[in-house]
């Protein structure tokens, strides 16, 4: 055993420690310089074979080589450590400020969103929500309300029929066989409204969609005057528009209603026509059986559709219908 070689051990193991990359290559260089078998340990291991003067002087140098040894590889071994924490720290870094990727959790269609607003002011005033079905019965979507066969609504223009053209069923026109069912299967007091989707064969331009939403609103009772529809309608108006909005009925002619009119809003500075409106015919009261010497009531039906656009100045019908979601996201999700 040498001096010189033994300094060479130390001199090597810090080179090896020195050079090592990261822990795996520190775990290899301290085996073969400190491990069982490297050669200051079995230098070590064979102090005992010597004489005691050498072993004396061998034992110090022996020690001072291994805690040399141990305090370089504790540096290496720190370096090496603190390197990967970092590495670690920069992997899982997040940086708040990209751009996320989050995605839509979806929302109710704006003509869904003002359905539901609509229902839940009638709601309040103790109306219920009627649905009937899409396909109808000719009979109940014009008969029963007394447009005649001859009427020009129900002319292969206007009406989707449904095949075999026999059945006599058709897409309703519009939501009024909704008050026909509802007269037939309950009795006064009535209070419904009745929004959901209607057909008539019309091309998809900026102001009409051959598939489009009304609200209908029927209310049978003792004692109902014109007076009852326009203060409702006032209040469903303010509802809809805002308190300033003001109303007013025009004469017109609807089969199902006698006397007939229809509503406008004066809004943002304008009369706009809203929807039609009157006191049930006593002729669709009779054919739903409701006695008329005891019974009146009145109906209204607008458009949502329009109701949508008037509201919000949606000048084209096609943003209501493509579902673009630029378009629908300004109305909210209400959800
Ligand atoms: N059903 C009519 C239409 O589609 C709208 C309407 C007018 C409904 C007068 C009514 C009413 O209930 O009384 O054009």
């Amino acid at each position: 055993m040498r001096e010189d070689e033994i300094a060479s051990w130390v001199s090597d193991a810090h080179a090896a420690f020195a050079a090592a990359a990261d822990l795996d290559t520190l775990k290899i260089a301290r085996l073969t310089h400190s491990g069982d078998k490297s050669p200051i340990a079995l230098a070590s291991r064979g102090l005992g074979a010597l004489p005691a003067d050498e072993k004396m002087q061998y034992g110090k140098l022996i020690g001072d080589a291994k805690a040399s040894i141990a305090s370089s590889l504790a540096d290496a071994t720190s370096v090496l450590e603190a390197e990967r924490d970092m590495k670690v720290l920069l992997e899982e870094i997040l940086d708040v400020t990209l751009a996320s990727n989050r995605s839509h959790r979806g929302g109710l269609h704006p003509i869904s969103i003002m359905k539901n607003e609509i229902s839940d002011f009638f709601i309040e005033q103790g109306y219920s929500v009627q649905e009937g079905p899409e396909m109808e019965s000719g009979w109940l979507n014009f008969d029963a309300l007394n447009i005649p066969p001859d009427h020009p609504a129900r002319t292969m223009q206007d009406t989707f029929f449904l095949e075999p053209i026999e059945s006599g069923i058709v897409l309703r026109t519009q939501t009024s066989p909704v008050q026909i069912r509802t007269m037939l299967t309950s009795s006064p007091p009535i209070y419904i409204i009745s929004p959901g989707r209607t057909f008539r064969a019309d091309g998809l331009d900026a102001t009409h969609s051959p598939v489009f939403h009304q609200v209908e609103g029927l209310v049978v009772d003792r004692g109902i005057t014109m007076a009852h529809l326009k203060g409702t309608l006032d209040n469903f108006a303010q509802a809809m528009f805002g308190p300033d909005v003001t109303t007013r009925l025009r004469p017109s002619f609807f089969p199902f209603t006698e006397p007939s009119a229809e509503v406008d809003i004066y809004f943002n500075n304008r009369w706009i026509e809203w929807g039609g409106c009157g006191m049930v015919n006593p002729k669709v009261l009779q054919t739903c059986g409701i006695d008329t010497e005891i019974f009146s009531g009145f109906a209204f039906g607008m458009g949502i559709e329009r109701t949508l656009m008037v509201r919000h100045g949606i000048t084209d019908m096609h943003d209501i219908v493509e579902g673009d979601l630029r378009f629908t996201r300004q109305f909210g999700v209400g959800l």
